[in-house]
């Protein structure tokens, strides 16, 4: 199969509005057409009424040009309009395919992916291509029609004239060629700077509170004044590119007038040609000079719009790295339902790295259904990392991680995900009511349910203290509430989506001893009869887990109750001993 280039997706989206588009186009073609009539006519004028006396036929001329007028304004309108639309719808459902494409990319190409680059593609690059198929399309053709049109037409009144004019053709072709090749990298040098910006505005926007928490907000205006300047430089670069080359072509189309004054003066006195026919030539001459103006900068949109549809079809073509099997995809037909899973998990011989270092070494354990597990380690030993993995944000590079047996590369990843569920170590609240980030979990909870899963997160203890209760806005990120109660929201989040696997990822790292001892016993009430994952640095988080798995460096140095992993030396003992204060 021919591989697929930037110009044929865009295509295969103006594919569906191909007729309108043609119909559009025809349109256009008749107005090219019109133009021609109207230079002909002040030219039988001149020759007819004028000079030739044939008073009679002014009447019917001047109707016809008035005619030509207004029909070029209707086609004109109409072909705009259908050109607009089809363009928007164009963009319309790029954006959605593009959406819907980028909620399937997995977890390590967010990684690398600036949110301003995402952005940028999403709007303005976008724009470009809608900019392209609502006016530069039609454009072309309406220009090279125009061109052809009035070669042709003027040749036939007279052809030395018109290879005269054609004199400009060749320097012309040359100068828009050279022109080509050197925009479309300052085209894409200026979108890439575009979303540097847009990367640098939305990071001090999200973290505004650290600038002026270390008052760093002038550094930060310098940064991105530096950036600023960057965008201005590429920009002014881009645009010194045109101005080099216009005024070439601008200087060549002035030579027209003189050629037409001289050389058709020439053929005038010679009788080769009528004054009428002269005038008809400087009524057509402007048919010569836009088409050429407008080409460069129709080379230059197009570039442009070509620079943006690259960058467009490279989103669309990141391939998630993790994603279903065939079987797997084949299985789940439709929504996947929560299937009822045991909850036994294992690791056999696990390795991770997620560049180079290896993050997980040669990791096995078994976990049981119904267990609570405790997970005990370092900052950056790799405890977030085995929920990653579990739920199979990232795949282990070798080893095998096993859910009831079954290698979780083998689940449909949605029947996978509703069954591993997680409380991740930074709370993330959408711009939307605490019920509607507790109910986003399991939209078609009634309001009991939500209810019922913020009495088990210790969620109604404040939610009385909000203005609005369970209606009140909770802003971007969750602005507004303490780090513990976001954290508290997050675990209803999950309470309500009731995984047979749940982890809790620090999910009480913010909250008073008091509240963590109630949401203990929320906990354990809840994990009665599912797989429980507690990863956390506080030992007494770990009091009411069955078994309790020291991580250091990738590793499992230890294992065990609490009382057996007390009784002996090493680092659980000595974190347990500093916390109790023994
Ligand atoms: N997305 C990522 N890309 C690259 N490296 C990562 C990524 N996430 C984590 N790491 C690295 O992997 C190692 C383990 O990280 P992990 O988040 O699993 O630690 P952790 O035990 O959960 O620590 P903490 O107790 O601080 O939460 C760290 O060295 C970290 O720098
Ligand atoms: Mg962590």
């Amino acid at each position: 199969m021919k591989e697929k280039t930037a110009f044929s997706w865009v295509w295969s989206y103006v594919r569906k509005y191909r007729f309108g588009m043609a119909a559009g186009l025809f349109l256009s073609v008749i107005v090219a057409a019109m133009n021609m009539v109207n230079p002909l006519v002040t030219g039988s004028i001149v020759d007819k009424v004028i000079k030739g006396g044939q008073h009679e036929l002014l009447f019917k001329l001047i109707a016809i040009m008035l005619g030509v007028v207004v029909g070029k304004s209707i086609f004109r309108y109409s072909y705009q309009v259908i050109f607009e639309h089809c363009s928007q719808n164009v963009i319309l459902k790029m954006r959605e395919d593009l959406y819907a494409h980028i909620q399937k990319l997995d977890f390590s190409w967010y990684d690398n992916a600036p949110s301003g680059n995402v952005m940028t593609l999403l709007t303005s690059d976008l724009d470009k291509v809608r900019h392209f198929v609502a006016w530069v399309l039609y454009q072309i053709l309406e220009n090279s029609l125009i061109y052809i049109f009035s070669i042709i037409t003027l040749a036939s009144i007279n052809w030395k004239l018109t290879l005269a004019f054609l004199v400009i053709a060749p320097p012309v072709l040359l100068l828009v060629k050279k022109f080509k090749v050197h925009i479309r990298p300052a085209h894409m040098r200026v979108r890439d700077q575009f979303a540097v910006l847009n990367t640098r505005v939305g990071e001090n926007i999200e973290g505004n509170r650290v600038v002026k928490a270390f008052v760093r907000e002038n550094y930060e205006t310098e940064r991105f004044e530096k950036e600023n300047e960057g965008y201005r430089d590429v920009s002014v670069a881009n645009a010194d590119m045109r101005v080099k080359f216009m005024p070439w072509i601008d200087a060549l189309c002035q030579v027209l007038p003189v050629i037409l004054i001289l050389f058709g003066g020439y053929l005038v006195i010679n009788n080769e040609m009528t004054i009428g026919q002269l005038v008809t030539f400087n009524g057509l001459m402007w048919a010569f000079i836009q088409p050429i103006n407008m080409f460069g900068n129709l080379v230059d949109n197009t570039q442009n719009f070509g620079a943006s549809a690259d960058r467009l079809f490279e989103l669309y073509k990141a391939e998630p790295k993790i994603k279903n099997t065939t079987e797997a995809e084949n299985s789940a037909e439709g929504t996947v339902e929560k299937t009822s899973i045991e909850g036994r998990v294992e690791f056999r011989n696990v390795c991770f790295a997620y560049n180079e270092t290896p993050v997980i070494k040669d990791m096995s354990f078994v976990i049981e259904p119904g267990t609570t597990v405790g997970i005990l380690g370092p900052t950056g030993s790799g405890k977030s990392t085995i929920a990653n993995l579990m739920c199979r944000y990232y795949d282990a590079d070798s080893g095998q991680i096993l859910i009831d047996g079954k290698d979780v590369r083998e689940y449909n990843l949605q029947e996978l995900r509703r069954n591993v569920g997680i409380t991740m170590q930074e709370a993330f609240l959408f711009s939307d009511t605490v019920e509607g980030n507790i109910a986003f979990a399991k939209t078609d909870a009634s309001f009991e349910d939500v209810e019922n899963a913020a009495e088990l997160a210790r969620v109604k203890e404040f939610i009385g203290d909000l203005t609005d209760g369970y209606d009140t806005i909770v802003g971007e990120r969750g602005v507004g509430l303490s780090g513990g109660q976001k954290q508290r929201i997050a675990l209803a989040r999950l309470f309500l989506a009731d995984p047979k696997i749940m982890i809790l990822d620090d999910t009480t790292s913010a909250v008073d001893n008091d509240t963590e001892y109630k949401i203990r016993q929320s906990i354990k009430s809840r994990s009665e009869g599912h797989t429980a994952f507690i990863i956390s640095h506080r030992v007494s988080s770990f009091e009411n887990c069955d078994v309790i798995l020291v991580i250091q460096d990738g590793q499992i140095i230890d294992k065990g109750s609490h009382q057996e992993l007390i009784s002996r030396d090493g680092y659980y003992h000595d974190v347990w001993a500093e916390q109790a204060g023994k």
